[in-house]
Order: C-alpha cells, then structure tokens, then sequence
C-alpha cells in the first residue's frame, strides 16, 4: 500500500521526518508531496524543499520526494495511492485536519485519510519556528535533519 504524506514543508523539520520514517515502516512507499497551501507564502522555493526533503530522506529506500500544483486527491488518484497521511501535534491542528480530511473525501471517497500522532518530544518543532529561529541566527540543528542546517542557514 502507499501513501502520499502531503504539505508545505518549508522546510522539513524532524518532526516530519519523524513521521516519514514511521510511516515507512507501514507503507510499501510513502509520497512525501509539497503541494500549494495557499494561505501561505513561502521561504524556501520548491526546488529548495524538494532538494532538502530528498537529502533528510536519502536513508530511506521507499520514500519519494514529489512536488504537485494541483489537488492533493488528484496526485493521490495518479499515483493509485490509497491513502492520506497527516500528522498531529496537537489537540489544536486537529480542526484545520478534520476539516481538510472531510473535504478529501467528498472530493475522493476512495481514499482514506489516517493521522499520526508525532512523538511528543517533537510535537513542540514547527517549519515556523525553524524559520524563526534560523532568522535570528539560533542553532537549529534539534530541530532539522543535520543535512539541511546549512541549506537553511545559508538563506539568511
Ligand atoms: O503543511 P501544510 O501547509 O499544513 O499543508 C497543507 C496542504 C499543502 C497539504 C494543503 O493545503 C493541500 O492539500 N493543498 C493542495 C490543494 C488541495 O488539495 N486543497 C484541498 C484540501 S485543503
């Protein structure tokens, strides 16, 4: 079975790849897709995510970096992927997840959303943060794959 592990990730935290490695573990591929949210703007380009989510993710076989402007039911349908996964830190994300879920699955009564919880010693690691931190040229390296410190500090 595969999935497809959808979002900004401007840039990917370990909180991500938290996620990403678990869920390697129960998919045969995961998709992990920058997609559009377009309330928001962004710092990194695609190019730049699409290179830092394929180096955090080089030591893990069945995953694939993909970039898709469009709907995310329409790459899962392309890619004849079943199944949606999300990421929960809190009890506050769950809203915008529920209501996305719902809307998924209006859009593609096929396709199954499933969340995970993200380890609670990570569940407090935001791409915001990142971004905020690395602004003011704090160590972000508890926070960031090891590989992509540079990548991010270099933006600044
Ligand atoms: O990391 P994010 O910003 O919370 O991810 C949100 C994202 C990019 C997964 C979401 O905005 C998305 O799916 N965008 C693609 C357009 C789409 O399918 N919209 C309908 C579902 S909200």
């Amino acid at each position: 079975m595969q999935c497809i592990y959808p979002g900004s990730f401007d840039p990917i935290t370990l909180g991500h790849l938290d996620i990403i490695q678990r869920a390697s573990q129960a998919f045969d591929c995961v998709y992990v897709t920058i997609l559009l949210n377009h309330k928001k703007t962004y710092l990194f380009s695609v190019e730049e995510r699409l290179a830092m989510i394929k180096k955090a993710c080089a030591h893990i076989p069945n995953v694939q970096a993909c970039y898709y402007d469009g709907l995310l039911t329409h790459f899962a349908r392309s890619k004849k992927a079943q199944t949606i996964l999300r990421g929960l830190r809190s009890a506050s994300d769950f809203e915008f997840e529920l209501q996305m879920a719902n809307l998924n699955k209006q859009l593609a009564p096929e396709i199954e959303t499933y969340f995970m919880a993200t380890s609670p010693d990570l569940s407090y690691i935001s791409s915001t943060a990142v971004r905020e931190l690395a602004m003011f040229h704090a160590d972000i390296s508890k926070y960031v794959p090891i590989s992509i410190v540079e990548d991010i500090q270099r933006k600044f």
